[in-house]
């Protein structure tokens, strides 16, 4: 942690307290922290408390009241490398969902470009209330990483869930997420994201629902990581540039296996996001099919190529990892999928969960490998799923 930069962001609850604690674990790791705290925040925990500590003046207020010197929230966001707001308390977080940008933290929460880490704490009945949990799951699926309360005796007396997750907790996430960072560099990786489309004519496809956000996750969370991405994607919607991710795009199943062996042999790993159709018409037709005077039409269509079989037989000691989206029978059925496609490891994802599935931005996974019993994740915005996958793949590639 030495040298990187960590923005904290306290808001108003009694657990800022723990805040000067957790300060205290990053200034011994050797980050340097900078305060920001919202005016509630302020009756809490002294600023002079947390700019001792810290080293730095505490920032609170849009301008200094006796210069007018004017605090750069966009300055801060640029300069951290991770913003941590502990405590974050119901109206923090609500604020944030929505941009209601009225004090120092939410505005430098909107100017942050790295990673946003949040350790929610209230009392019990305001963190099960709807309102919470439904912005919880909107900043979990903005790719925020939620820092999940614990169980025990709140402020309030009562006793369930809500209180922070304590300093060493917090410290020990954040940790992880720099320690994972630049890890992959040196690696090279192949995902395969989006659908396929077969084409029927020139108009017409028989395709599916995939978006290929989890792919795109994927693809995202490698590069953040160091690893350089080929990413093989059928027909989705373009998204911005990703540094470190060169995209080919591709529109069916069998473009998509060319493109993958294309690249295969110097890649060191791939992770098979696809959504390939299983089948694609015999004869494509050449020019558009017409319905006048047709009342039915039968399609015969063939099995396509396994791409995922297809690079496991020719992996050598190369890490395979494939999806299995199932309805029932999951486990099963995800493990029958790595054993006869020769993959290293399985992401089982349920269409029966509300959670997961086509075109959503969270998801809910169990990861399968020959090595350990399957482990199940709750549901996460596609991003930290991404992030949790790629944890999984590399330990395993550490085992190997
Ligand atoms: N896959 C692939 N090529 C195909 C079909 C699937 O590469 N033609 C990959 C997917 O990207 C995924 C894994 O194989 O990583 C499992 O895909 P899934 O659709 O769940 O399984 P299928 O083998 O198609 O079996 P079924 O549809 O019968 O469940």
């Amino acid at each position: 942690m030495k040298g990187k930069h960590i923005v904290l962001g306290i808001s108003g609850g009694i657990a800022a307290y723990k805040a000067a604690y957790l300060l205290r674990l990053f200034m011994k790791a050797g980050a340097e922290v900078q305060v920001v705290m919202t005016p509630n925040g302020r009756e809490f925990i002294t600023p002079a408390t947390l700019a001792a500590l810290s080293g730095r003046p505490v920032v609170s207020e849009f301008f200094a009241a006796n210069t007018g010197e004017w605090h750069s929230h966009v300055d801060l966001g640029l300069w951290a490398d991770v913003m941590v707001v502990a405590p974050a308390t119901a109206c923090t977080i609500g604020k944030m969902v929505t941009g209601v940008a009225d004090n120092m933290l939410v505005t430098t929460y909107l100017s942050a470009k790295e990673k946003v880490m949040v350790a929610p704490a209230m009392d019990l009945d305001m963190w099960a209330h709807p309102s919470t949990q439904r912005n919880v799951a909107i900043l979990r699926a903005d790719g925020v990483e939620i820092i999940e309360p614990g169980s025990g005796e709140l402020a309030s007396h009562l006793v369930g869930k809500g209180r922070m997750a304590e300093p060493e907790e917090i410290f020990r996430a954040v940790k992880k997420y720099f320690d994972r960072s630049r890890d992959l560099e040196g690696k090279s990786v192949l995902v395969t994201a989006g659908p396929t489309y077969e084409n029927i004519d020139p108009v017409r496809f028989v395709g599916n629902w995939s978006s290929g956000k989890m792919g795109l996750a994927l693809a995202e969370a490698l590069a953040a990581r160091g690893a350089e991405v080929k990413l093989v994607a059928g027909p989705m919607a373009k998204s911005e540039a990703i540094p470190g991710v060169e995209r080919i795009d591709v529109v069916s199943a069998r473009e998509m296996l060319d493109a993958c062996l294309n690249v295969w042999n110097g890649c060191d790993a791939g992770i098979m996001a696809a959504a390939v159709a299983d089948y694609a018409p015999v004869n494509a037709a050449q020019s558009k099919i017409k319905r006048e005077g047709v009342d039915e039409i039968t399609l015969t269509l063939r099995r396509n190529p396994d791409i995922a079989a297809t690079l496991g037989c020719i992996k050598g000691d190369r890490m395979l990892v494939g999806f299995a989206l199932e309805t029932e029978n999951g486990v099963e059925n995800a493990s029958g999928k790595l054993e006869r496609k020769n993959l290293d490891m399985i992401v089982l994802n349920s269409l029966s969960d509300p959670e997961a599935g086509f075109c959503k931005d969270t998801n809910k996974i169990t990861i399968i490998t020959r090595e350990e019993a399957p482990r199940c994740y709750p549901a996460k915005s596609k991003r930290e799923v991404a992030d949790d996958i790629v944890d999984a793949m590399t330990a395993l590639w550490e085992g190997k």
